[in-house]
């Protein structure tokens, strides 16, 4: 009776590794065990065996639904030091991590100097997003920017804009910090026309509103994307210093007389709507 006992178990194994279930195959020792200590019945000893593998499998979902989105680095909310800038709301922050705001189709507009918290906010709103089986795009505005006139002198332009469209949440990083020609300030207004009311942009700027106009080298096309953005908007705007500075209060103190930062820190306030 040991002898088959011992068999099935090793055909269970074999088994396992025939299904290609590597979760399952690697807990089967630990669940047999406690089935013979008396601590989990032959059900739960199921149950716990088919969890195994399922949390593998969502694991790896996990993973390859992060490669594809192209996050830069992995941040979470648990790592946002709220007590280093204060003027950040965590009642705000923890409220859009519920994600209310994709199933509205409302964009976050985050503003503020360098080293603040903007792109470790974004993307820990993008990972929450990707945890909840949602589709995230993450690119500079540099990048995407490159890839549409890529598109465009490839001839594949209106895919490009198609499948941009859909990514349930698109993450537009650093708009204001490297020049944009013309042609590329026009292509993503296209991108942002196609998503505005249909999906969730997250948008981060170390410049203001005012600001955007020389961004883009077109006051009235950068009044009518503000405007879009705007219309179903949620604004953080993060006034305070450097976390990548928090040791160098006196480098700090240097650069808050520096030319390069903005004239004003953040931009104008509206609610979503
Ligand atoms: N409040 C914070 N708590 C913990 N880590 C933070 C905090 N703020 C920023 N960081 C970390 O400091 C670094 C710089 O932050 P981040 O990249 O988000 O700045 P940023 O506002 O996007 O700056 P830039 O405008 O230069 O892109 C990152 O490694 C980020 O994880
Ligand atoms: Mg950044």
């Amino acid at each position: 009776m040991k002898a088959t006992v011992s068999a099935l178990r090793d055909r269970l194994r074999t088994q396992l590794a025939d299904l290609k279930m590597p979760g399952a195959l690697e807990a089967i020792d630990g669940i047999l065990h406690q089935v013979d200590g008396g601590q989990l019945s032959p059900p739960a000893a199921m149950v716990a065996l088919l969890d195994a593998q399922i949390g593998l499998r969502n694991s790896r979902r996990l993973q390859t639904a992060m490669r594809s989105s192209r996050l830069p680095a992995i941040k979470t909310l648990a790592d946002f030091d709220f007590t280093f800038q204060p003027s950040v709301k965590r009642d705000q922050i923890d409220s859009l991590h519920s994600l209310g705001f994709l199933d509205r189709r409302e964009n976050i507009i985050l503003l503020g100097p360098p080293g603040v918290g903007k792109t470790h906010l974004a993307l820990s709103l993008a990972v929450a997003t990707v945890e909840s089986g949602r589709r995230v795009y993450y690119a500079t505005l540099a990048e995407l920017i490159a890839s549409l006139e890529e598109a465009q002198q490839a001839g594949t332009l209106q895919h490009r804009l198609k499948t941009l469209g859909f990514s349930t949440l698109m993450i537009v990083d650093e708009i204001g910090y490297l020049p944009i020609s013309r042609t590329g300030a026009m292509l993503f207004f296209q991108v942002m026309a196609r998503r505005y009311e249909r999906a969730s942009t997250i948008l981060t700027s170390n410049k203001t509103f005012e600001e955007w106009g020389e961004i883009f080298g077109d006051e009235v096309m950068a009044a009518a994307l503000i405007d879009r953005l705007l219309h179903h908007c949620h604004i953080v705007n993060i006034r305070g210093n450097s976390y990548r500075l928090r040791h160098h209060a006196d480098l700090r103190s240097a650069l808050r007389g520096a030319p390069a930062k903005p004239k004003e820190k953040g931009g104008r306030e509206a609610p979503a709507s």
